[in-house]
């Protein structure tokens, strides 16, 4: 067996600090040893405790003026959207068919496909994400194209074929029937390998038929671990639409729940305009919404309630929702997340942040048996964060004298220049330059 042990200040969540209190809510080792075998995590603690213990071939690999934290995780990505992001001037509805719909043509082509998951997978990796739930096209070569770049790496990802079979373009357009058979396909060739997971996709309740949705339903519970994953109450006028295309449902969660595409390992992106009722149920069936900061603030679709949802139980994720979102970076999303929480006169302390994009994260995709922190047994999935990444954030950190104020800043100020290494399954898949 193969053991290698990291010596760093190390952070990561242990519990919702919404449900223990902040300081109930972590572990910091101010001089700390992680020790990985065969891409778990073998040991975590103090170095002084923890170096006598290990044998004298390991090796010790140290840094300095760094944390090592969870690798992040990202609960709402569209893959096929990377060489959108950042693409000007339109709300929801519009965007989608000026900017999105053309761009995602060109996932027909496998190549194209395979060209754009390296650029993607590349991206997630120098930006410190190690796992996500992804959205392809409607085309089941970008899937194949996904997977297969993400198995190369040994990666923890969840992916799926956008399921559309109304509104939108013909050449974007399944049918209830081949999307089915298009999503089992990708099921028994992709979910459970390595470390792999398939999500059930319809891109959202406008552009799938009801019998789309029956079948979507029907997929969804035939086989076990499976994930579903879509869109949510994201924008008023989206949200009208919802109510004309299916005026015998109560609201828009309904449509999802009548076809049965609610439940543990449901992911709905976005969440930003739910009701009561709506949120009571997200938490009484086991499903979770993605908080994609970016995307909303970008896309002008509105600020997320995180304190309603909470107050209601429901998992919550965040999300980056590239293309609508505009960064990659977790810590990104945190930035954003803080300034949509002022914006509503209200908080986001620096630990509930580091569990949204770890541990609540895992928790929303129940993966928090692997993932999410550096409990010992979980997949080693760690980054190590540079605080001298930058002039600015090394300067404002020598300022700083409390670990809240330093993850504070790091949240504020970081982003892909912050993450010096990413490791995942205990191998190094990204060393910044
Ligand atoms: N709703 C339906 N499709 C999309 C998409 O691609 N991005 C976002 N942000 N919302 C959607
Ligand atoms: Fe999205």
């Amino acid at each position: 067996s193969h053991v290698t042990a990291y010596r760093s200040a190390i952070l990561h969540s242990i519990a919702d600090p919404a449900l223990v209190g902040v300081e109930q809510s972590y572990q910091y080792f101010e001089d700390g040893l992680l020790v990985v075998e065969d891409g778990r995590i073998k040991a975590l603690g103090d170095a002084k405790s923890l170096l006598p213990s290990l044998d004298s071939g390991v090796r010790v690999q140290e840094y300095r003026d760094a944390l090592i934290t969870p690798g992040f995780i990202d609960t709402h990505i569209h893959f096929p959207q990377t060489g959108m992001i950042a693409s000007y001037g339109e709300q929801l509805l519009d965007w989608l068919n000026t900017y999105t719909f053309p761009t995602e043509r060109q996932f027909a082509d496998k190549a194209h496909a395979a060209d754009v998951a390296a650029i993607f997978l590349k991206e997630l990796l120098r930006n410190g994400t190690t796992t996500a739930l992804v959205f392809g096209t409607v085309h089941k070569e970008s899937v194949d194209a996904f997977f297969e770049a993400a198995h190369a790496l040994d990666l923890r990802m969840i992916a799926g074929k956008v399921l559309m079979d109304r509104n939108a373009p013909d050449y974007l357009t399944d049918t209830a029937e081949s999307g089915y058979a298009d999503s089992k396909e990708l099921i028994e060739r992709w979910h459970g390998k390595g470390r792999l997971h398939y999500a059930v996709t319809p891109r959202f309740a406008p552009t799938s038929t009801p019998e789309q949705l029956e079948l979507a339903g029907k997929l969804y519970g035939e086989y076990p671990g499976l994930y579903m994953h879509t869109h949510l109450s994201e924008n008023r006028k989206e949200i009208e639409w919802v109510k004309a295309l299916f005026p015998e449902r109560t609201g828009y969660l309904d449509v999802y729940d009548h076809f049965k595409l609610i439940g543990q390992r449901s992911v709905f992106a976005h969440g930003v305009h739910l009701c009561d009722e709506e949120c009571k149920r997200l938490a009484e069936t086991g499903s979770a919404v993605a908080f994609c900061p970016t995307s909303n603030l970008f896309l002008g679709s509105g600020l997320f309630d995180l304190e309603k949802l909470e107050a209601h139980g429901v998992r919550v994720g965040l999300g980056t929702d590239v293309g609508a979102g505009t960064s990659f970076s977790q810590l990104q999303s945190l930035n954003e997340a803080y300034k949509v929480m002022q914006l509503q006169g209200k908080k986001l302390d620096p630990f509930k942040s580091l569990y949204l994009a770890t541990l609540g994260g895992a928790r929303a995709l129940y993966l928090d048996e692997r993932i999410g922190n550096l409990q010992v047994g979980k997949d080693a999935d760690f980054v190590v964060l540079d605080y001298k990444a930058t002039p600015l954030l090394d300067y404002r950190l020598q300022q700083a004298s409390t670990l809240a104020e330093k993850l504070f800043a790091l949240t504020i100020l970081g982003d892909d220049r912050t993450v010096k290494e990413t490791f995942a399954a205990g191998r190094s898949v990204h060393q910044r330059g």
